[in-house]
């Protein structure tokens, strides 16, 4: 059942590492491991096919927009220095890590009444999930739901031959990229345990298991051997180099594998608090599941641990998602691991991982939380756990939620109240916000209202100036004047008459470049977002602004699920004077 024991440092080797997942076979990972010949692959220069920065930005724009969103959301010590000094005088104090964690229920559990609000949360959260089930690659279910959706990438294989078909494509291309796809899996499954009632109450519970499994089932096939894990299924040259429907692909789609000589400690541990957090959901309404993820998540867990490193270093091929540190990551996974298990073993790792990440990054290294740095859900799920309640994580999670609620450093308000971080996909970074504002004013609701309410209003306006206060929708299908631009290949292509996969008729750049909208409406699709000013293009050219992604609509799941359930409202923030920000309809926003 995989490795039980094992060693922080990576001086050690865990014996029961290499000895373990007798599922994939007897032969041991020693004598299995050299004779792979991965390292040729996994070091492979990516193509660099015509067409790069034309529909998708090229190698050198992806550096910048690193450079640019590490820039834009540096930690100003000064302001975290003193809390105290720059926050309302009521959240001087810091919370003393009481929190309130509810039992998992049972699907279709309890339901309450959602509070007749603003929008229809639960309305928007479902259609989140649709957006999830129109990534799907793979063979789809028979109840698919997607009417322009069919079978895809159905030879997608590990470099060892392994089948590692299924997952999410990530973004509006065919990528399968296990770095952003774990990251959102694992805030998914938060939000889907913290926020049980608002999943009850709008009957998306199913639903939403269906999607998890779906990614979970995923991650289980690219742990294909020992300790070889698939991390990324095609080449961001030659897909970025076509424009076209996932049914219809033909180029070739290589695949890298994370392994001992090729580590990829952030990966695998997004992996793990992605699995672990999975398997909790599926403890009651399926133990053997939620046991086999257990176990996979422990052995990931363990090679990560013991072979350190950034996976992007290890792949060269993964540079759209560039890996800074990997040290939040393992905390992260660190903290699911404990909360799914309890072992000791695995809160003592979260606190090493924690202190080594503070002293390396100066805290929580940028003001964001996503994909490159997931210490900011680690704080709150340290808060969470800590058996003896230690104020030292909640008080990281406040500082991190009073600089983006009263907008210091890189984050600044646009004049339709949108708390505003980067130019692309800002809306990302504040709906992450706001997930992580959720779970903290979820957990402090009866120890802490006044701190709980400040948040949850917070996280509530910025939802608002989204779904459509700021004049129009962000969500493509939902509300007042939604996008119809999606820079999302699929959604871009006209409807297969001659038969989903025929390519009848042909998709191509000529569809990227027409100027009528989306001949398929992808539901519930968080885009990019405003610009500084509130102004915004609704054009598949831009993908700063158009584009989705499977961690952009991670956060806001878990928020709309919040609101759903909440019986707080917005007139509710108003009256007790819990509101900061009032969302407006933006000048400036005509698309
Ligand atoms: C850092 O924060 C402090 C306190 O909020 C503020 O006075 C200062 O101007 C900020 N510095 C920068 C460089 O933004
Ligand atoms: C923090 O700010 C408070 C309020 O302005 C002040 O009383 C206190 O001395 C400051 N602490 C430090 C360490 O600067
Ligand atoms: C859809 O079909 C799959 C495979 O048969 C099944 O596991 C899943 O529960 C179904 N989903 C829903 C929402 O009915
Ligand atoms: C923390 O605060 C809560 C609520 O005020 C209180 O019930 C609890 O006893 C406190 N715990 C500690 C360790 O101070």
């Amino acid at each position: 059942m995989g490795c039980r024991r094992f060693v922080q440092t990576g001086t050690v080797v865990c014996v029961a590492v290499l000895s373990l997942v007798s599922r994939h076979g007897s032969v041991s990972a020693q004598s299995r491991a050299p004779s792979r010949s991965l390292t040729a692959t996994s070091t492979a220069a990516p193509s660099s096919a015509p067409g790069i920065g034309t529909f998708e930005p090229s190698l050198g724009d992806y550096a910048a927009k690193h450079q640019s969103i590490n820039t834009a959301f540096k930690l100003n010590s000064t302001f975290f220095a003193n809390l105290s000094a720059t926050v309302v005088p009521a959240l001087q104090k810091v919370s003393n890590g009481t929190f309130d964690i509810k039992p998992i229920a049972q699907a279709g559990g309890s339901k309450i009444e959602s509070a007749s609000d603003e929008y229809d949360y639960g309305q928007v959260l479902g259609l989140s999930w649709k957006f999830y089930e129109a990534q799907r690659s793979g063979k789809l279910p028979a109840n698919n739901s997607i009417p322009w959706r069919g079978d895809s990438a159905l030879g997608d294989k590990a470099p060892d031959g392994s089948d590692v078909t299924g997952g999410w494509y990530d973004a509006g291309d065919h990528l399968k990229l296990n770095f952003p796809m774990a990251w959102a899996a694992s805030v998914l499954a938060w939000g889907f345990i913290e926020f049980q009632d608002g999943y009850s109450s709008s009957a998306q519970t199913a639903y939403a298991a269906d999607g998890l499994r779906w990614v979970a089932d995923y991650f289980i096939k690219c742990h294909h051997s020992d300790v070889a894990y698939t991390a990324q299924v095609g080449d961001p040259g030659s897909d970025h180099a076509t424009w076209g429907r996932a049914e219809d692909m033909t180029m070739a789609r290589p695949s890298w594998d994370l392994d001992q000589n090729n580590p990829g400690s952030d990966l695998l541990g997004q992996t793990a608090a992605a699995l672990a957090a999975i398997s909790i959901m599926f403890e009651k309404s399926d133990p053997n599941y939620a046991l086999m993820l257990e176990a996979h998540a422990r052995d990931l867990y363990a090679i990560g641990t013991t072979f350190q490193g950034k996976y992007s270093d290890s792949i060269k091929a993964a540079y759209p998602y560039p890996s800074s540190n990997f040290l939040d990551d393992l905390t992260w996974g660190a903290a699911w691991m404990y909360r799914k298990t309890g072992e000791q073993q695995f809160l003592d790792d979260a606190l090493n991982f924690w202190e080594r990440n503070k002293d390396e990054e100066g805290g929580g290294g940028y003001l964001a939380w996503n994909w490159d740095s997931s210490i900011w859900g680690a704080d709150v799920l340290l808060a969470q756990l800590m058996p003896h309640p230690d104020p030292k994580y909640g008080s990281e999670v406040q500082r991190f939620l009073e600089a983006w609620i009263t907008g210091t450093d890189g984050i600044t308000y646009t004049p339709g109240g949108l708390a505003w971080g980067n130019q692309w996909g800002t809306l990302r970074f504040v709906t992450n916000a706001a997930m992580i504002a959720s779970v903290y004013a979820n957990n402090v609701q009866s120890t802490d209202p006044t701190m709980s309410h400040r948040y949850s209003c917070w996280a509530r306006s910025q939802m608002k100036y989204i779904l459509g206060d700021s004049g129009r929708s962000y969500v493509v299908g939902f509300g007042n004047d939604p996008p119809t631009h999606a820079h999302h290949r699929g959604a871009s292509c006209p409807p297969e008459t001659g038969g989903l996969g025929s390519n009848v008729p042909t998709c191509d750049y000529s569809d990227f470049s027409v100027a009528t909208a989306d001949p398929n409406i992808i539901y519930g699709a968080l885009l990019g977002g405003p610009a500084q000013d509130d102004s915004y293009m609704d054009s598949r050219s831009n993908y700063q602004q158009n584009e989705p992604a499977v961690d952009y609509n991670s956060g806001f799941t878990g928020v709309l699920a919040y609101l759903t359930g909440s019986p707080d409202s917005w007139d509710q923030c108003v009256a007790r004077g819990d509101v900061v920000h009032t969302p407006q309809k933006a000048s400036n926003n005509g698309s």
